[in-house]
């Protein structure tokens, strides 16, 4: 790890100052927490399988014209990034229904959503990260419409590349979550991480609803081969 100072920490993942005030180091944990922080455990190998994951997948991004903060990986667990400043706002795109999309409307799990949705929540831990109506985005001025326009179209871009990507390596991206930044010059890059944290992937191998789980729901509802699946995740997408 390192001697420099913690600048946050959050439920995964620890944010270190650098020499360079327009560097941060970022700590991959091995913790992990579902509906809020009520459900908190730990994954062992989690921190070294999504700094992995999450590092090549911001280069292909890089190399697709996707802006990130993604600078280099200093070691298994750190992650090298720009200093940006986070927009609040938790962006997620859908191409499948499930999770909270199912529970909000009934629609059934694998539906489906065509063209896909792209949803902002408010990031709020202690508001438990509601789901934002455009008005009261602007109404909380978490971004201006220019942004959110902006934010919905990268969205879609890494949506597309993403889709393809993983489907390359026989795996549906059913949903996932992205947090953005500014830079210096005012700029929105892409930041955190994508990672089976913050996607739901589907082993197209598998049929069944359970088997087929290879990110953190299956942490989330008990279906046990955690571990595994996070590493076969890793393989596949390394190997791409
Ligand atoms: P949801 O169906 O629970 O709204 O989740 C949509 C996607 O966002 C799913 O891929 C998991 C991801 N996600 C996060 O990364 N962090 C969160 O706090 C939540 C609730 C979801």
């Amino acid at each position: 790890m390192t001697d420099h100072p913690k600048l946050y920490e959050g439920k995964a993942k620890i944010l270190y100052a650098t020499d360079d005030p327009a560097v941060l180091l970022t700590f991959f944990k091995d913790d992990a927490t579902a509906f809020n922080a009520q459900k908190k455990g730990s994954i062992q190998g989690k921190g070294m399988v999504n700094c992995a994951i999450a590092s090549h997948l911001f280069q292909v991004l890089a190399k697709q014209g996707i802006p990130t903060h993604f600078i280099d990986q200093p070691s298994p667990t750190e992650m090298r990034v720009k200093a940006v400043k986070i927009v609040p706002l938790e962006v997620v795109v859908r191409n499948l229904a499930a999770g909270s999309l199912c529970k909000q409307t009934g629609l059934a799990v694998g539906t489906p959503i065509q063209p896909p949705l792209v949803e902002f929540y408010y990031k709020n831990d202690d508001l438990g990260d509601p789901l934002l109506t455009r008005d009261r985005l602007f109404l909380m001025q978490l971004a201006t419409p220019a942004q959110v326009e902006q934010l919905t179209t990268m969205a879609l871009q890494i949506n597309t590349i993403l889709t393809q990507f993983f489907q390359a390596c026989g795996i549906t991206l059913v949903d996932f979550k992205l947090e953005f930044g500014l830079d210096a010059n005012q700029r929105l890059i892409l930041a955190d991480e994508i990672s089976p944290d913050t996607c739901r992937l589907w082993n197209q191998t598998e049929t069944d609803p359970a088997r087929r789980v290879m990110d953190k729901d299956r942490f989330r509802h008990d279906l046990g081969e955690v571990e595994s699946a996070y590493q076969q995740v890793m393989e596949r997408v390394l190997a791409h």
